[in-house]
């Protein structure tokens, strides 16, 4: 394994992508991490960039523990201060901050071999990106130059006998075209770990991990909506106790349309979990009437779900005490960018939204939670789908928002708004998916305006409603573009809704970019 300690870089969570992509398991913990209480033992530590200067007063500092341990240590922009500091280098602002494309120039050692160990295998000047504000102007002690550019002299350092390296740019983003080889170097040449991190690897240990803490009898209950990650989790679990897992996927009267059945043949007849659908599709859209605020909806159907949940949640456990063990694990489908959110030495971020997760949750029946894909990303979690054989519409389906199009009906949702919504969305996507877009775009809905605009359709004038499309392209979801359709694809599009979806005469595209629009119109 690897440690990457992370002093706040946008760059961090790339650095554990590439070394995992590597086949090397990894782990990324905050900077701050005490390393005498890390529960297994690193064959090599990345230090990662950082938004402070290694000279500021409240600059993130990195246990010194970490160079008694005997590993190497690599350190990235930042982290090169970080190893020059704590080696009495001295660092200071660049003249010029430098950002963007540089050359760097290798240096060889005949009587140093190890120092060139991280550079192996590369010509003697390489494109690097760099993204700095200070730079080393002095050179620790006992370190060698091994790489440099015109603007930067000790752009790459090294220590032949503490097997400590530095470097000021940054090998874990594509700009730098060969870094991929300079991070393999360091893991296989220099760390020497194994290269034998699979996902094959990742389910028998997973499995096998699901076993021993819920052991021969436990059971365990979970929810699941028909996006990847709860499927994916939900899959594991099947795997790894069977029937001691029970699904409930809960309609809420606000899902897409025949959702509830698709989700349903998806997790029940072909993947074999033991699924429970609960339609309360009723009670949410009766208490859903006459509210017309998007925060309160989602309230309303937050807290909703929870009761339902909870109460389907508390059935199930009555009848597994008749037959096995109590009910005492709840699954839940986190990710490795919440854990890293939530460990950051920053403290936790104030954005992740309160119902996102189902937190408090079930706290009478006393639930601890089981996370099966908190190690994981989201790319991963798609490739795990894939190995445990789930079908590629459920591996690439778009993120859907829990409140459902509930937050898609502007104004107040009623049945027969509910039903416009989901006949529109249902011909949006259709088309989309025909003219092979569906993968290009990162998330696509149609919403209903609560306008009605005048219209002609035969000999007659009518006034009906309006519905937008939206269709974005992003990576994080945190900003987004609005996606570039060609005409003759909108074209069809609009064409069928209005012919098709009676109470709606026109249809308009979305073309705001997050910020300073949401991706969500409510
Ligand atoms: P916004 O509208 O904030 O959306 O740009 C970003 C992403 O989050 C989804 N989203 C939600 N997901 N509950 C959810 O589970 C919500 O209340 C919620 N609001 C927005 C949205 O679909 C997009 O993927």
């Amino acid at each position: 394994t690897i440690l990457i300690l992370d002093f706040g870089s946008q760059y961090s969570h790339l650095i554990t992508r590439r070394v995992r992509e590597l086949g090397v398991y990894c782990e990324m913990y905050p900077c701050t991490q005490k390393i005498g209480e890390l529960n297994f033992k690193p064959k090599g530590i990345i230090l990662s960039g950082s938004p402070y200067s290694v000279y500021d007063k409240d600059a993130p500092r990195v246990d010194k523990e970490i160079f008694n341990l005997g590993i190497p240590i690599l350190g990235i922009c930042y982290g090169l201060q970080e190893i020059a500091w704590n080696h009495n280098g001295s660092v200071a602002p660049c003249k010029n901050r430098e950002y963007g494309h540089a050359m760097l120039s290798i240096i060889k050692y005949r009587d140093c071999p190890f120092v060139n160990k991280l550079f192996d295998g590369l010509e003697d000047s390489i494109q690097v990106w760099m993204s700095h504000g200070d730079q080393l102007d002095k050179i620790p002690k006992d370190f060698k130059v091994v790489g440099k550019t015109s603007t930067s002299p000790f752009a790459a350092i090294a220590h032949e006998d503490k097997h400590l390296f530095g470097i000021q740019f940054h090998p874990e983003v594509t700009h730098t075209p060969l870094g991929k080889t300079i991070i393999k170097n360091f893991v296989s040449n220099i760390c020497e770990c194994q290269r034998n991190w699979t996902m094959e690897s990742f389910i028998d240990k997973e499995i096998n991990r699901i076993r021993q803490i819920v052991g021969p009898n436990g059971q365990v209950v979970g929810a699941v909506s028909g996006g990847v990650d709860s499927s994916v989790a939900a899959k594991l679990m099947k795997e790894a106790i069977g029937d001691r897992f029970h699904a409930i996927l809960v309609d809420n009267g606000v899902m897409r349309l025949d959702e509830c059945q698709k989700v349903k043949k998806s997790l029940k007849d072909h993947l074999g979990i033991n699924l429970k659908v609960v339609d309360a599709s009723k009670m949410f859209l009766d208490r859903l009437k006459g509210v017309t605020d998007p925060e309160k909806k989602r309230k309303i159907i937050g807290n909703t779900f929870i009761e339902v949940f909870e109460s389907e949640a508390l059935l199930i456990d009555n009848e597994a005490k008749e037959s096995h063990g109590k009910i005492e694990y709840l699954l839940q489908g986190t990710l490795y960018p919440d854990v890293i959110e939530s460990i950051s030495f920053k403290g936790p971020s104030a954005t992740i939204k309160s119902h996102h997760n189902v937190g408090g949750l079930l706290e009478d029946m006393k639930l601890k939670l089981i996370e099966p894909l908190r190690e994981l990303f989201k790319d991963e979690v798609r490739e795990l789908g894939k190995v445990l054989g789930m079908n590629e519409e459920l591996i690439w389906r778009h993120p859907f928002p829990g409140p459902g199009i509930a937050i898609r009906i502007l104004g107040e949702v009623t049945p027969s708004q509910v039903k416009i919504v989901q006949a529109a969305d249902n011909i949006y996507i259709e088309e989309i998916k025909k003219a092979g877009l569906y993968r290009k775009i990162s998330q696509a809905y149609a919403a209903l305006l609560p306008v009605k605009a005048v219209g002609v359709m035969g000999d007659k004038r009518t006034y009906e409603q309006v519905i937008t499309l939206r269709a974005v392209e992003t990576t994080d979801f945190m900003t987004a573009d609005w996606f570039h359709f060609p005409y003759d694809v909108l074209k069809t599009i609009s064409n069928r809704i209005i012919n098709e979806v009676k109470g709606v005469n026109r249809v308009v595209y979305d073309i705001s970019s997050k910020p300073p629009a949401t991706i969500e119109w409510e």
